[in-house]
C-alpha cells in the first residue's frame, strides 16, 4: 500500500483537483484507491459528486467520535475508488482534539484497525499547517507537493518542509517528499517559466516531469460533480493528470532516482522580483 499525502498551506495551489483526478486516473489503471478528505472545506466530496450535508458520516466521527474507519468509506460511482468524505463540522475538530491523547496520530491508529485494504491512499489536506493536516504527516510515507506556478508560489514552502523534517524526526520516520508538482501551468506566460525554473533548481529530480497546464475543464469540472475523465476526457487536464497518475504509478521504482539531494534554502518572492528587476 501507498500512502499519499497532497499538501501545501497555500490556498488553492491545486490540491484537490489532483487528489481528485489522479486519484481517479490510479483507480481506472486497476488499483483500489482511497481518497481521504481532511479538509472542512470538503471539496474533495464536492468534486466527487456528494452533497456533504446529506452524508450521515465523515472522516469527522473518525477523528473526533472513534468512529471506526471503515465505517465511514463510501464506494463511489468509479470503478475501484472510494472516499472518505468530509463535511464542514471537520472545522471544528483541531479544537475538539486538544485534549486528545496522541492527537496528532489518531487518523494513522483509525487506519491501522482497517480491515480494508488499498493499493492507493491519497489525502487531500487544507491549506494550513495545522492538526489535521498533521494527522496526514503521520499517517503517510510520501507527500506530494503541489505549487501553482505564480508570483508568490515558493512563500512558505521553507515552513512546509520545516514542518515535515520535524514529523520525520521525530513520529514518522518513513515520511518524505517524494513529488513536487507544478500545477497551472502555461508557457506563454515567463512568470510560470520562472517559477518552475526556480522550483527545478532547488527540488532537482523530486520535481515531476509532468506539468500540469492550465486548463478551463479542470476548473469546471467540480461544479459537475465530475472528474475530468468524466467531464472532459479529452482535454489537456485529463492528458495531464493521467501522464501524473503513469509517473505517480512507477514512482516507486523511479523514486531512488528522482529524490535528489535535500533543497538547502528556497528562494522567495523577493528572489523573483530581483530576477524580473535585473531582465529590466
Ligand atoms: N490546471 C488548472 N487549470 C485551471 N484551473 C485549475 C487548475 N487546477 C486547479 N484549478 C482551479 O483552481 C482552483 C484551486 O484549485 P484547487 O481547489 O485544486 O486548489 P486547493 O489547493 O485544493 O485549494 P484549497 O487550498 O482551497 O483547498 C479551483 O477553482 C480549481 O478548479
Ligand atoms: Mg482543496
Amino acid at each position: 500500500m501507498r500512502t499519499i499525502a497532497i499538501i501545501n498551506q497555500k490556498g488553492g495551489s491545486g490540491k484537490t483537483t489532483t487528489v481528485v483526478n489522479v486519484g481517479s486516473a490510479i483507480a481506472e489503471a486497476g488499483h483500489k484507491t482511497l481518497l481521504i478528505d481532511l479538509d472542512p472545506q470538503a471539496h474533495t466530496t464536492i468534486h466527487l459528486g456528494f452533497e456533504p450535508f446529506s452524508l450521515e458520516k465523515s472522516v469527522y466521527d473518525v477523528l473526533v467520535n472513534e468512529t471506526l474507519f471503515d465505517d465511514v468509506l463510501i464506494q463511489t460511482r468509479i470503478k475501484n475508488l472510494f472516499l472518505m468524505p468530509a463535511k464542514i463540522e471537520l472545522a471544528s475538530a483541531e479544537i475538539e482534539m486538544v485534549n486528545t491523547i496522541g492527537r496528532e496520530i489518531v487518523l494513522r491508529e483509525a487506519l491501522k484497525k482497517s480491515k480494508n485494504s488499498f493499493d492507493y491512499i491519497l489525502i487531500d489536506c487544507p491549506p494550513s499547517l495545522g492538526l489535521l493536516t498533521l494527522n496526514a504527516l503521520t499517517t503517510v510515507s510520501e507527500v506530494i507537493i503541489p505549487i501553482q506556478a505564480e508570483f508568490f508560489a515558493l512563500e512558505g514552502l521553507t515552513k512546509l518542509i520545516q514542518t515535515i523534517q520535524i514529523v520525520t524526526e521525530r513520529i514518522n520516520p518513513s515520511t518524505h517528499i517524494s513529488g513536487v508538482l507544478i500545477t497551472m501551468f502555461d508557457k506563454r506566460k515567463n512568470i510560470c517559466k520562472e517559477v518552475a525554473q526556480k522550483v527545478k533548481n532547488h527540488f532537482d529530480k523530486k520535481v515531476f516531469k509532468t506539468k500540469i497546464r492550465e486548463n478551463v475543464k479542470l476548473a469546471e469540472a467540480p461544479s459537475f460533480g465530475l472528474t475530468i475523465f468524466e467531464f472532459a476526457r479529452n482535454s489537456h487536464g485529463a492528458e495531464d493528470y493521467r501522464k501524473l497518475a503513469r509517473e505517480i504509478l512507477n514512482g516507486g521504482k523511479y523514486e531512488k532516482e528522482r529524490i535528489g539531494k535535500r533543497p538547502s534554502k528556497l528562494d522567495n518572492i523577493n528572489s523573483t522580483r530581483k530576477t524580473k528587476e535585473k531582465k529590466k
